[in-house]
């Protein structure tokens, strides 16, 4: 590993070739790690909040024990909607929620969940087949008892703002402007608003997000791109406005099927050049999920385990996760092909880890996992990504919000907890609606074994937002090890004062479960400014938030 000193005599030289200070006057620290610059008036974009957004898919426990606890639980609840959750998502300043799915959109029939509760169906989850057998009856058959009434009340509670996305593989597109009439249409005008106001809703739901189909490349359909931009055109045709401007995002690409993007783009452009202009945004889902480090590429055999790793793992995950960057550059360069001035964006309404079976808070929930500390850092990782690219990322949505993938909150009857995910939400928080700035990492890399080959991963990186006269610059150390010390430079203003939150433990496996919820929490640090700028120690395995007041 590089000595820290050999490092120094490598960054100043550096320091003089890209990094040629503005202000000749500043002071770079000696005997520091790394350093980190922030260019104050080079400014990427702003920081869109709904890259702070949510998902919640009528998965297993998902909705039935995790949101939704009925209005008659004991459980603490607001209209049957669990308390706990609205009052801790309040804390992190939810932007937007996608719901209900997901594959199970696709199979969604709006109406079967409004309407006289009594009356509602019951229905085949598509999720059925792969519940466990000590898996709830809700699990397996849909009560409909939580649907769009509840869903955009939920949203309501918790300041954020509904995206539904709408069944394309099984429904017609007429269901489709219905369930828009439904929502937006102005109290008294129709019959749908009617029925709306009957269920106590007198008042639009004015729901601006509209998801047309879900994975149309797969569960979705199975369809071809062509065959996909064919149908996107048929359900976004002419769909009346109710005032509120509908923002359609189209079905994108697994991972980096650029030949998706490509595809769909070129045959929507096909009935001329305006077409592009009904998508607001391109979908783009990514797991990282393939932790076998090259040796297959089977689903279920590449897998790794949530809980139980080694540190290659732990290096493993972040470099799959790490790909994001490159898949918002290079869906961004196709899109560029059909649409060069970018008028359509990224959303990446999907992402997180995902790890095999065995690690859930409560047995059987399909798809839930256990989050360690790597899967904040990842999520740090993967957000400070966001950060670095708001001109590209309209939007983002973690898979998903309680008892799932990538969960920010675990929750099963009365018990209820935050996991790492969950706090690393809370701290980014504060990034949203700032512009976002560039800011330059130099750090030596971490070098370790990758089945006896040298592998390499960089040393620190992370994202900065300015806020008037506040800079948020957070970073992850991804180093399992090593703290790395690095000294922030602010080009164009000096630093007054500054604090520090520290999220990390010294288990790198490290998690919050039902019976010890306070494993892993977010710790005020002390922060030194000295001179113009402040120094600061960023632990092994962390994630990091600094928030420094400029003069
Ligand atoms: O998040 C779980 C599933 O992953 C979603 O339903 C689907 O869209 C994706 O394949």
């Amino acid at each position: 590993m590089m000595r820290r000193r050999d490092f120094l005599r490598r960054s100043a030289g550096l320091a003089a070739l890209s990094f040629a200070p503005k202000f000749s006057s500043l002071a770079f620290a000696q005997n520091v790690d790394a350093r980190i610059e922030v260019v104050l008036d080079d400014v990427l974009g702003t920081i869109f909040p709904d890259i702070y957004g949510h998902f919640a898919e009528n998965l297993s426990g998902v909705i039935y024990d995790g949101i939704w606890v009925g209005e008659n639980s004991k459980i603490p609840h607001v209209n049957g909607i669990r308390k706990e959750l609205v009052d801790e998502m309040a804390k992190i300043k939810p932007a937007v929620v996608r719901f209900p799915g997901g594959c199970f959109a696709d199979s969604y029939d709006w109406r079967d969940g409004v309407g006289p509760v009594d009356k509602r169906p019951r229905r085949t989850n598509f999720w059925n087949g792969g519940e466990a057998a000590q898996a709830p009856d809700t699990h397996r058959y849909d009560p409909n008892r939580f649907g769009t009434n509840e869903f955009t009340h939920f949203c309501r509670l918790i300041g954020a703002q509904p995206y539904l996305a709408a069944n394309v593989r099984s429904l017609p597109a007429e269901q489709f402007y219905q369930w828009i009439e439904y929502c937006n249409s102005p109290a008294g005008s129709t019959t749908l608003a009617d029925e709306r106001a009957a269920a106590g809703y007198k008042e639009p739901f004015n729901v601006k997000y509209w998801g047309v189909g879900n994975e149309s490349w797969g569960c979705g359909g199975n369809f071809t791109p062509q065959e996909y931009a064919v149908e996107f055109r048929r359900f976004t045709t002419w769909v009346p406005e109710y005032g509120e401007k509908l923002n359609f995002i189209a079905s994108g690409s697994n991972v980096d099927d650029w030949s998706w993007t490509r595809g769909f783009l070129e045959e929507l452009a096909q009935k001329g050049k305006g077409m592009l202009r009904s998508v607001y945004g391109l979908a783009l889902h990514h797991y990282a999920w393939n932790l076998s480090r090259g040796r297959t590429q089977d689903w279920n055999e590449g897998k790794g385990d949530a809980v139980k790793f080694e540190p290659v793992d732990w290096y493993e995950l972040l470099r799959e996760g790490d790909r994001m960057e490159h898949l918002i550059q290079g869906h961004w360069q196709v899109m560029s092909e059909q649409d060069p001035h970018h008028a359509i964006k990224l959303v990446v309404d999907e992402w997180g880890p995902w790890y095999r079976p065995g690690s859930e808070a409560t047995p059987g929930d399909q798809l839930e996992q256990m989050p360690t500390l790597r899967d904040a850092v990842f999520s740090g990782m993967t957000l400070d990504i966001f950060n670095r690219h708001p001109e590209k990322v309209a939007m983002a949505n973690c898979a998903q919000l309680i008892n799932c993938l990538n969960s920010l909150y675990l929750a099963h009857e009365n018990k209820f907890v935050v996991t790492p995910v969950g706090h690393v939400f809370a701290m980014y928080a504060a990034h949203q609606g700032g512009e976002g700035v560039r800011a330059e990492f130099s750090a030596p890399a971490i070098h370790y074994d990758r089945d006896g080959k040298a592998a390499a991963f960089w040393g620190l990186r992370g994202s900065a937002s300015l806020h008037g006269k506040e800079l948020v610059l957070t970073a992850v150390n991804p180093n399992v090890k090593d703290a790395v010390q690095a000294q922030v430079v602010t080009r164009g203003a000096r630093v007054n004062s500054g604090k520090a939150v520290v999220l990390t433990a010294a288990d790198i496996h490290a998690r919050n479960t039902f019976e010890q919820k306070q494993a892993v929490v977010p710790q005020a640090r002390d922060l030194e400014v000295k001179g113009q700028s402040p120094v600061f120690t960023f632990p092994p395995a962390s994630v990091t938030r600094l928030q420094l007041s400029l003069g």
